[in-house]
């Protein structure tokens, strides 16, 4: 049976809340919290989602970078669960490009982040991993790692200039206006 939570949203002090380590994965509990992670991220167009939007407070995260009317230039990777993720940045090299978060629906903003991260994180099976990550699947990683640490995206804007309203963002990306 799907399992689909609803997503907080903005306000809700969950969000604002660093997340606990998962000491036992393989527990009914760890479980639960994965494969409703995965569901709910699968009912939405979103590219990634982390525990404290389903209000469990709790270090897992899942990417899924894909095309999607939200995303249409997102890469195709398979979506991957991520337990106790963290990084570090590989070079100081930061771009600004477009965010939007499922608890905060109708706004995009330029959000700076690492252009190379190297990532750790604990599988669905236990196993530690440690791989490279560039570009725009970094990004979605530095963005719902913000999540883990009670942070939001919006916290990352540089310049309040840089927040649009969803449907003036469609407007902007689709016309000829050289992109900063
Ligand atoms: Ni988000």
């Amino acid at each position: 049976m799907t399992d689909i939570r609803e997503i907080a949203q903005l306000g809700n002090p969950l969000l604002r809340c660093p997340a606990e380590p998962i000491t036992d994965i393989d527990s009914p509990e760890s479980q639960t919290i994965i494969k409703a992670l995965q569901d709910t991220l699968a009912s939405t167009q979103g590219v990634g989602i982390a525990a404290p939007q389903i209000s469990v407070s709790k270090q897992i995260i899942i990417i899924a970078s894909r095309p999607s009317t939200r995303y249409p230039q997102a890469p195709l990777m398979t979506p991957t669960v991520m337990i106790n993720p963290s990084f570090k940045a590989l070079s100081d090299e930061k771009e600004k490009d477009w965010e939007g978060c499922l608890s905060i629906p109708g706004i995009r903003a330029l959000v700076p982040r690492y252009k190379n991260i190297l990532i750790t994180y604990t599988n669905t099976n236990g196993i530690l991993v440690e791989t490279c990550l560039e570009g725009f699947v970094a990004r979605i990683f530095q963005h719902e790692f913000d999540h883990l640490e009670g942070k939001v995206y919006l916290d990352n804007v540089i310049d309040n200039r840089d927040i649009f309203s969803e449907s003036e963002y469609f407007k902007f990306i689709a016309s000829d206006i050289p992109k900063a």
